[in-house]
């Protein structure tokens, strides 16, 4: 196991390390060198009308953000916690159901394709495993190609995740920015690169390893952002941590915000957006919450930060699963000072087979 671990500590550093890697395998021949036309074989011919995912863990904050994308291209698109999808039973039309799995063998998502299935609907699977159970029962399969992962926390297998779900938007839909994206996830090996060079998350780490809770806050492409930093920090740390879409927050757990919450706000850009999740940072600022800004410095974040992880200025998009990188970062290395059993947290499992 150590040399599998490559001079790692972990497994789950390492394959934070591999992201790179594994997102120019996800993008390898599926982006013409000179056209820039995304191609995916068949499933370019999907063309749907609606879309539903379904999805558990960080699974679905990665169908989260597949939503978004969809319904920039104009399709309507909705993310459903597969544990919930058999009992919601949500009209299905002619939607096509994708299930975003990285093993292909989760119980639950298994579930919702079969119900989906059932019901008459097309259905595609985007995993990490070929032959998996998923990818054999769907319609169809998109590989995200990441690699093995051994660390029960995800980590590579979210961002091929994220980078196979733009190629599949882009794949069947087009809109005005296409080229734009297609530029961006181009860079985004190289983008995630620079920050596992040189990320302060450690520091960071550091400063709060004593906090009890930790809150992290985004809009838009940075709200699935915000639910995977929370998701990774209490699954190999053991502390609370909770993310929340920025304007929710004074809805309701803004009351538990103290100089002890640790607020991590990503912020992109320096639009309407940004700027109204400033307004949320400087919220939690006047409750003396310690800010630490997730950020590509077009906005003024930083000025209400405590500390700032960066974030190379690139395409919204792209933005969000680098960002998310220097979450990884931060939450691996808490639970490392902290001892944690980081590949194997207790009562967690990497492929969960029962409902
Ligand atoms: C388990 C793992 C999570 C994972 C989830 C969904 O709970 O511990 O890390 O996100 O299953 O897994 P899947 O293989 O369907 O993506």
């Amino acid at each position: 196991e150590e040399t599998g671990k490559s001079g790692y500590d972990h497994f789950m550093l390492k394959e934070i390390h591999e992201q790179p890697r594994a997102l120019r395998q996800c993008l390898r021949g599926r982006v013409g060198e000179l056209t820039g036309e995304v191609d995916l074989g068949d499933l370019g011919d999907l063309t749907p009308r609606a879309v539903q995912f379904v999805a558990c863990g960080t699974s679905y904050h990665a169908a989260l953000y597949a939503t978004q994308l969809f319904q920039q291209a104009g399709i309507p698109a909705q993310a459903f916690l597969a544990s919930e999808y058999t009992t919601s039973t949500p009209p299905i039309g002619d939607a096509l159901v994708v299930g975003v799995t990285q093993s292909g063998e989760t119980a639950d998502t298994l579930s919702a394709l079969r119900e989906a299935r059932r019901r008459g609907a097309r259905t595609l699977a985007v995993t990490n495993t070929v032959g998996s159970t998923a990818a054999r029962e769907c319609d169809h399969a998109l590989y995200i190609r990441a690699g093995p992962e051994i660390g029960v926390a995800a980590t590579k297998t979210f961002a091929s995740q994220l980078a196979a779900l733009n190629l599949l938007t882009l794949g069947i839909t087009s809109v005005d920015d296409d080229r734009e994206v297609i530029s961006g996830l181009r860079d985004l090996p190289s983008a995630v690169q620079e920050i596992l060079d040189d990320s302060v998350a450690r520091e960071v780490a550091e400063t709060y390893r004593d906090a009890e809770s930790y809150f992290f806050i985004g809009r838009g492409l940075n709200y699935p952002v915000a639910l995977e930093g929370a998701l990774k920090m209490k699954e190999i740390t053991y502390k609370h941590a909770e993310g929340f879409a920025a304007g929710e927050l004074k809805h309701g757990p803004l009351a538990l915000v103290t100089e002890n919450t640790p607020v991590f706000a990503t912020v992109t850009g320096d639009d309407e957006m940004a700027r109204k999740t400033i307004g949320n940072v400087k919220e939690v600022e006047a409750r003396d919450a310690p800010v630490v800004a997730v950020t590509d410095g077009e906005s003024d974040v930083e000025r209400y930060a405590d500390h700032v992880l960066e974030v190379p200025d690139t395409h919204p998009r792209v933005a969000a699963v680098v960002a998310n990188v220097q979450l990884q970062l931060v939450a691996y290395h808490t639970a490392n000072m902290l001892g944690r059993s980081i590949d194997k947290p207790r009562n967690l499992a990497k492929s969960v087979t029962v409902e």
